[in-house]
């Protein structure tokens, strides 16, 4: 069985405001805030994808009291890595001092996290590997138009980690292990919908090559606000439907849903579909807006750090945006 035994997270310095924003572009804290619930952002100066995923999996580790030399696979979900290559993973092995792991990253934006949790379950229940550190870290802030309101406002930066393991049955690793339940990843499921991956896209560079004389020309984020919003309130009620029939659970016995923070109206949509109330389903979006891939580990780390995660709580984690795609888990804490 896998668990998470760590987390952590990191968020840059500098926080912005939706008044501080109001004074480089027409918008307002009104607008925003009534229909994101953002309040406020970190955007990065200093920082890049790879030093703040390295922190939050630093964090992660010392939370999980494992050492570097016992990762043996990291992924991080990204879409805003610092270079094209070496991955964002191969640059969080090389300042960990990971020398044992391997290291590659997954794209599938605001479900990277999830996405990567999902691959590291499945090499960890091969028996390939044992222990790996997953993680979503993004620079959002480098690849939005800042002339374009309508997606600028949503979103920010930062990174967070999760440290998971195997545990054979009858294996104690009771260091990790004491006091909690049988738990671990009861249930996932996850999917793709390229056919829909115009509704939000950010373009990578053309191809400048002088004989076919392109205009080279910057990507940014695009989006039609109201498809994701509806391809978000009909899948991810589904796909947590489905986690909870496979692990045989109700929404009663759910204690959180740690939905990807993208919006808080998606959010409330979710919670009425699935007839269970807001109360259950925590938020950062107030003060970290969206962070793609990084959403879902930064709110898991913040719980975790305020100790609202008990042994023996099931969890269920949500992650939908760009590709389309999506994926849901249920775990066992
Ligand atoms: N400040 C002030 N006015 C603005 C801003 C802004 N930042 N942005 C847009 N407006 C204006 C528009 O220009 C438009 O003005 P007009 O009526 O004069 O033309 C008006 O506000 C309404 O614009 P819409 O785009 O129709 O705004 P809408 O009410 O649909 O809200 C939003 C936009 C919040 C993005 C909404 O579509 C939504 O909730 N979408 C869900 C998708 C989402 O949250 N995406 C986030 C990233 S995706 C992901 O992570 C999965």
């Amino acid at each position: 069985m896998m668990r998470i035994i760590g987390t952590g997270s990191c968020l840059p310095l500098n926080v912005v405001t939706n008044d501080d924003l109001s004074k480089i572009m027409d918008t307002s804290d009104e607008w925003i805030s009534s229909r994101t619930g953002i309040k406020e952002r970190r955007l990065a100066k200093e920082e890049t994808t790879a030093s703040m995923a390295a922190e939050a999996s630093q964090k992660a580790l010392k939370n999980a009291g494992v050492g570097a030399d016992e990762i043996d696979l990291i992924i991080v979900g990204t879409i805003t890595g610092d270079y094209v290559t070496p991955s964002t993973s191969c640059e969080v092995q090389a300042k960990l001092g990971a020398a044992n792991a391997v290291a590659f990253d997954v794209n599938a934006a605001c479900s990277g996290f999830m996405f990567a949790l999902h691959t590291a379950y499945v090499y960890l229940q091969s028996g390939i590997y044992k222990t790996a550190l997953i993680v979503g870290a993004e620079t959002l802030s480098k690849i939005m138009d800042w002339n374009d309101r309508s997606t600028c406002v949503l979103f920010g930066d930062g990174a967070g980690a999760a440290v998971v393991r195997t545990y054979a049955d009858g294996e104690s690793g009771e260091r990790e292990m004491e006091g909690r339940g049988r738990g671990g990843l009861l249930a996932f499921t996850q999917g793709s919908d390229g056919a829909k991956g115009s509704v939000l896209a950010c373009r990578d560079r053309v191809n400048n090559n002088p004989l076919i004389q392109n205009p080279y020309e910057l990507g940014y984020v695009s989006m039609d606000g109201q498809e994701v919003y509806k391809f978000a309130v009909s899948t991810v009620p589904s796909s947590i439907i489905k986690v909870l029939e496979m692990s045989q659970l109700k929404t009663e016995d759910i204690k959180y849903f740690v939905l990807h923070q993208a919006n808080i109206r998606i959010i409330q949509s979710v919670a009425k579909r699935l007839k269970v109330s807001e109360d259950k389903f925590p938020l950062s979006l107030d003060h970290c807006g969206n962070i793609s891939a990084a959403s879902v580990p930064i709110l898991l780390d913040e719980m975790n750090q305020k100790g609202m995660l008990r042994p023996g709580d099931k969890i269920v984690m949500s992650g939908f945006g760009a590709g389309l795609t999506w994926g849901t888990a249920v775990i066992e804490w």
